[in-house]
């Protein structure tokens, strides 16, 4: 981006530098002038010098002559190229003024002024003219001949072109003058068309006709020199006259004696210039200038104006060179100008670029110094991190070495506790609920060695220290046992289990006892995560000089995130509720790696995963002992297979308690210490909990916090808001037994906390404490019936016991069922199926919540709430019996006092005659 504007930056200056080199360098003029001659000859090279003399004083103006060389078609040309070239003013002597009129014409009609001089054309189509009075030329010219033949003579008039208007005007003055003259006769006048040629064989032609004659009078000095020569070739020598008086042949011949006189025809193209700058610069001019005529030019005179001509001459060639000179010296100078531009624009570009360059530079060190900076600090945040990495290293060395000595230490005691633990569930003089109890024991005391075994292994894999004891081996066959092992577990969970052994070579050297381990881990896994009616897939064989096993399964399948690092130490898929450790995987890992094989896991979620293991085929030579005595079917059993329950009768006399926890051995273990007094029922997560809850409408509900699909807190949170089951106390039973969390699950309505792991003692008699608070709390909403016979929607109890029993949702239940038995009451077909639809329940689930809050059925309550309106309808009213037995819904007024006798110990009569 900066270089780019800095690029911009120096194309800008070179731009501006070449505008400037550029104005420089062109001198601009401001007026162009065209002029075109008719003809070219001694007297137009007069005026085109004083034309081009004057222009050298107008800088601000330049001209172009053009000759047509007599001819009225090139006249025309020059006329129209002036116009179409963008001259500002063009200036005309018209050859022959018919034939060069309408271009003229035309031209000034365009809006170009025109100026035109010496001959005229026809009419008034121009801006201005200057012309000499060429009649009056005439009259001199007859005046001087008269003169030189005293009065008397004849003479002969060679004309200018025809057309011409100086010829015509010439004749015109001669031969009115020569009428005040008599005794002078023209005696012939012909064409000689201004040229020296024409003229000399007119002359001739003239002479030969009128020998004597005493005067030759020419319009110009040309034809009067050819006038002389053909005179003198026949021997003749008349007068004879000229008129121009230019300097290089009429008054060099005048001086030469060749012709006698000539009249001076007045050039001024200076003059010509003036007004053409006039006109364009809207100044005053003359828009016809009649040129003055001097005298006669004669022997007399004739050395003299060429002398004066010839020092003319010398000052226009030096006025030339010194305009030369100024011209070199102006072009000096612009070059000089344009050399200062350049090296002002050369400096300023400089300077651009060196500010630049400092800018870059300055830039680039504060950069730098930024980099620096920024290193520095860099390198001390690594110095330190390598510090705090060092230290955690330390630390985590520490811990683990911690942890490894821990499981060292705690596999000598496990030992004590699996081996007597092991024969006791062996026993055969234990009951039912004994042996049960003794097999989860077994079964968890088997998990816990399992889980120690990996650790230290990993530890010793981590350290280097793991052995591989290489044996030669039929895979095929060895893989097969090991798998067949699970054939049990998977047929008591209902999974499929598929055994594929390819028939191929499959004999390679392994160290049996890890690669069972790594066989063991993945069927475990595949068992543990297909649910029932699944199917779990072991197959085996070769592919080239390797050899495969993979263990596939139908199950939830891993998420891609998950899977990339499944093999991870520690690493749980499920980190709210694990079902592993997070180390079997990476334990497996590292066996296989140890064989230089390697695992591979392919998944879908919804689907199932599929783990490869592929290990090179490598030989050890001598088929060493098999290190792994035979599969122990019965150990694998006995750590996957579920634990058998017994199966138990529904008793109706005991309370139901609800058990939700994920872990099935805790259900069981729950269910073996509970059902000897409890009618106990399990639920796996808190959405089935919820639903057995409303199911089953139990009397306690003990429940896990962590549990996958729904947690515990939710899962009592719903149960406390639902309407029939927010009276049942909920117990929670977690291993967190942080406060926080405590304060979450007693925010979620739990009535209890226990924490994992627990007595079973404390167990029991914090569930006994809930159930006989209920259980008060039933004798209080049920003495409520009994005591008030007023406003039937309270309990009679003081506000403290009210507060403990109840809560809003239960009083909220309580009032609207007391509101619709009451709008119902002198209704004896009211039954329990309507008032149950009405409150929004199932028939049982008002039952098992009437029930729980009175201790009363529906029907029951109904009954004591009828008795109760008619006791106080009985000691308030003069009612007759039969009409308040009918009033509060009994059919018969026998059926009535029956009741009412049941239940307060007399009749309605015996009530009035006491009163
Ligand atoms: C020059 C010229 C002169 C003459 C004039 C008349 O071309 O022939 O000799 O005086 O023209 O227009």
């Amino acid at each position: 981006m900066k270089t780019r504007l800095t690029l911009i930056y120096i194309i800008g200056i070179i731009l501006t530098a070449g505008l400037i080199l550029v104005s420089c360098g062109e001198e601009k003029k401001e007026y162009r002038i065209g002029v075109s001659q008719c003809s070219n000859d001694d007297w137009r090279n007069k005026m085109n010098e004083e034309i081009e003399r004057e222009i050298l004083v107008h800088p601000e103006a330049s001209v172009e002559i053009r000759s047509a060389e007599d001819s009225n078609a090139k006249q025309i040309a020059d006329i129209r190229y002036f116009a179409n070239n963008g001259f500002d003013i063009i200036i005309v002597a018209p050859n022959e003024a018919d034939a060069i009129t309408p271009v003229i014409d035309s031209v000034y009609r365009s809006g170009i002024p025109v100026v035109v001089f010496d001959r005229n054309v026809n009419g008034h189509s121009y801006t201005a003219f200057q012309g000499a009075d060429n009649e009056k030329i005439g009259v001199l010219a007859a005046r001087y001949a008269s003169n030189l033949m005293r009065g008397k003579g004849s003479v002969l008039e060679l004309s200018g072109l025809k057309g011409s208007t100086p010829a015509i005007s010439r004749h015109e003055g001669f031969r009115k003058e020569l009428e005040s003259h008599p005794g002078i006769k023209i005696e012939a006048s012909a064409y000689g068309n201004w040229k020296y040629e024409d003229a000399l064989h007119l002359t001739d032609s003239l002479l030969s006709v009128y020998p004597d004659v005493d005067c030759i009078y020419a319009h110009n000095d040309r034809m009067a020199v050819a006038a002389s020569d053909a005179a003198r070739r026949r021997k003749l020598d008349p007068y004879i006259i000229g008129i121009d008086a230019a300097p290089e042949i009429g008054m060099k011949a005048v001086r030469d004696s060749v012709i006698d006189a000539t009249f001076l025809y007045p050039t001024e193209g200076h003059r010509l210039i003036k007004t053409a700058l006039a006109i364009l610069k809207g100044e005053p001019y003359d828009s016809v200038a009649k040129l003055p005529i001097p005298s006669a030019v004669d022997l007399s005179n004739a050395d003299i104006l060429l002398i004066q001509n010839e020092s003319l001459k010398e000052e226009t060639s030096k006025m030339k060179s010194l305009k030369s000179e100024i011209n070199q010296y102006w072009d000096r100078h612009s070059a000089q100008t344009t050399l200062f531009y350049v090296s002002i624009a050369f400096v300023v570009m400089l300077c651009v670029l060196l500010f630049f360059i400092l800018r870059a530079f300055w830039l680039r060190k504060g950069y730098q110094e930024t980099l620096l900076r920024k290193n520095e600090q860099l390198a001390s945040q690594h110095e330190e991190q390598k510090r705090l990495n060092t230290r955690l290293e330390e630390a985590t060395r520490s811990k683990l070495m911690f942890f490894t000595n821990v499981s060292h230490d705690l596999r000598t005691p496990l030992t004590l506790i699996a081996e007597p633990v092991e024969q006791l569930a062996g026993a055969g003089n234990l009951t039912p609920s004994q042996k049960t109890l003794m097999h989860i024991a077994d079964k968890n005391v088997r998990i816990l060695k399992r889980l120690l075994n990996q650790i230290l292994d990993f530890r010793a894999y981590e350290n280097g220290k793991l052995d591989v004891n290489l044996v030669e081996t039929d895979f095929g066959a060895l893989a097969k046992d090991w798998v067949e092992a699970f054939s049990n577990v998977a047929r008591s969970r209902d999974i499929k289990l598929d055994i594929k052994i390819e028939d191929a070579d499959l004999r390679l050297a392994v160290d049996e006892e890890k690669i069972e381990r790594v066989v063991y881990n993945l069927m475990s896994n595949a068992l543990k995560y297909t649910p029932a009616n699944g199917s779990v897939c072991f197959s085996c064989g070769r592919e080239g000089d390797k050899i495969f096993f993979s263990v596939c399964d139908n199950g939830p399948g891993i998420k891609e995130e998950d899977r990339k690092r499944i093999f991870d130490r520690f690493f749980q898929v499920d980190r709210v509720h694990p079902k592993g450790s997070g180390i079997g995987l990476s334990l497996t890992k590292a066996f296989v790696e140890l064989h230089g094989g390697e695992i591979n896991v392919e998944s879908e979620v919804g689907k199932g995963s599929e783990f490869k293991v592929i290990l090179p085929v490598v030989h050890v030579g001598v088929d060493t002992e098999s290190s792994v005595a035979g599969t122990d079917h019965a150990a694998i059993e006995a750590e996957l297979a579920d634990v058998e329950t017994q199966e138990r009768e529904f008793s109706e006399d005991k309370p139901v308690i609800l058990v939700i926890d994920d872990n099935e051995d805790i259900r069981v273990m729950l269910e073996e210490l509970l059902s000897d007094k409890y009618n106990v029922v399990g639920a796996s997560n808190g959405r089935e909990g919820i639903r057995y809850a409303t199911r089953y409408v139990p009397d306690l509900v003990v429940c896990d916090v962590m549990m996958p699909v729904m947690d515990g807190l939710e899962c009592c949170r719903n149960i406390k808001e639902e309407i029939s089951t927010s009276h049942i106390p909920v117990l929670m039973l977690t291993a967190c037994s942080m406060d926080e969390q405590k304060v979450a699950g007693y925010e979620s309505g739990a009535d209890g906390y226990i924490s994992k792991p627990f007595n079973s003692a404390v167990l029991r008699s914090r569930i006994e404490n809930l159930l006989e608070n209920r259980r008060r709390i039933k004798n209080i909403w049920g003495a409520s019936h009994d005591r008030s016979e007023g406003d039937l929607s309270k309990p009679a109890n003081g506000s403290a016991e009210r507060r403990i029993v109840s809560t809003d949702v239960e009083n909220e239940f309580y009032a609207r069922f007391l509101k619709l038995v009451e709008s119902r009451m002198g209704d004896a077909d009211m039954n329990v199926d309507q008032l149950a639809s009405e409150m929004g329940l199932g028939r049982s689930q008002l039952y098992r919540k009437i029930k729980a809050l009175t201790n009363y059925s529906p029907v029951e309550l109904i009954r004591n709430l009828r008795l109760k309106r008619a006791r106080h309808l009985l000691t308030t009213t003069d009612r007759s019996i039969s009409e308040i037995a009918y009033e509060v819904g009994f059919s018969t007024p026998a059926y009535f006092s029956k009741c009412y006798r049941e239940a307060y110990g007399e009749t309605p009569t015996e009530l009035r005659s006491r009163l």
